[in-house]
């Protein structure tokens, strides 16, 4: 055997057991990089007689050829073996059922949002949203909160440093209230909507966190009475706890922005050693827990949001999403809800895939 096919036979058996693609580059670069052993056979022919180049070339040529070849197919047989590796490693079975193995539940806030939505919308009312950062015109002034107003210092309130471009004192809203005014402005009566978010004031023990959830409902045609209110609120709390035996009383109170003012409460007693809402709230160990603000929009707001008082009459109510969902679900410590406690979240989460709807319950 001559010395070129010596060689050959050597670097294709090196090339078929190159283990993987690393070894592989290092045999062709070794072999036909630009100073390999087979580069440098092809560099003589330059330098050889006529006749002799006819008589090794084609041998030189031949190595290059097999040599390549080989390297070829030995990187095909190990870049499939890479992917069918691979695939069987990421193998996804495409037959599990719905839901196997979930991880993920729904937070008890966003459970009584959908749950509140899904009652409203059956009632006509659309969702609005608002900025979580208002400036004090929204948030205070257009509710008839004047920058003296005793209610301002009441509310805690988180300041920015800045003023907006019309001079406004930028925060953190206080209240959902604020979209009452935002929607007022942007669209024609007659308007319903609910405003589920965030709010913010500066407190913090075992019932108030720095940040919580508030609902503001509104409505906004002619003719509305405090009847209208008593009805649509007694609605949707026999549909939100998913009884019919819910009292309502409603006790005269005070906010700037609703003339007359009413706190609502709910009738509450006590069924297997337990408290819940509903039932007899005259009966042993029952009792009144309040649950919403409300009132008639003042005049005033109404005006400020552009509309005409004389010709547009509303009300309005508010409460906090927590405390409802503390009440239907039974958790007392305000703060868990906002700890990230898997243990917590697993047990008062929700399945992903029970959407509340009235006609399967809306707690389902
Ligand atoms: N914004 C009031 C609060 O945060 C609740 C409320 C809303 C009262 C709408 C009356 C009407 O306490």
């Amino acid at each position: 055997m001559s010395d070129v096919q010596t060689l050959s036979a050597s670097l294709v058996d090196e090339v078929r057991s190159a283990a993987d693609a690393d070894t592989l580059e290092a045999i062709r670069v070794r072999a036909l990089g630009k100073s390999g052993t087979i580069t440098a056979l092809l560099k003589t022919l330059g330098a050889m007689s006529p006749e002799e180049r006819q008589e090794k070339g084609p041998a030189i040529q031949g190595l290059r050829a097999a040599v390549a070849d080989a390297i070829a197919e030995r990187k095909a047989a190990l870049d499939q073996a890479a992917l069918d590796a691979r695939l069987a490693s990421e193998r996804l079975d495409m037959s599990l059922p719905v839901g196997a193995g979930a991880q993920g539940s729904v937070h008890p806030v966003s459970q009584v949002m959908d749950e509140l939505a899904e009652i409203f919308a059956d009632l006509g009312f659309a969702v609005a949203t608002g900025p979580e950062i208002e400036d004090d015109w929204h948030n205070f002034t257009a509710l008839n909160i004047p920058e003296t107003h005793p209610a301002r210092a009441m509310h805690d309130t988180f300041y920015f440093p800045d003023v907006d471009a019309e001079g406004r004192r930028m925060l953190l809203r206080t209240h959902t209230s604020p979209v009452q005014i935002r929607t007022m402005k942007d669209a024609e009566p007659p308007i319903r909507i609910i405003a589920p978010g965030r709010v913010y004031r500066s407190d913090s023990d075992a019932t108030h966190t720095p940040m919580f959830h508030q609902i503001e409902g509104l409505v906004i045609d002619r003719g509305i009475h405090l009847g209208h209110l008593r009805w649509t609120l007694e609605t949707f709390l026999k549909a939100f706890f998913e009884r019919d035996d819910i009292v309502l009383r409603l006790r005269p109170s005070y906010f700037p922005f609703t003339e007359p003012s009413v706190e609502v409460d709910v009738g509450y007693s006590i069924e297997k050693g337990r408290r819940v809402i509903g039932g007899d709230p005259t009966g042993p160990n029952g009792g009144w827990m309040e649950v919403l603000g409300s009132g008639m929009v003042h005049p005033k707001v109404i005006a400020a949001a552009g509309l005409d008082p004389a010709e547009w009459q509303g009300f309005a109510f508010g409460t906090g999403v927590d405390r409802l969902a503390m009440l239907k679900y039974g958790m007392d410590d305000l703060r868990a809800f906002f700890d990230g406690d898997l243990r917590w979240l697993r047990h008062y989460g929700f399945r992903a895939l029970d959407v509340p709807t009235l006609s399967g319950g809306v707690g389902a």
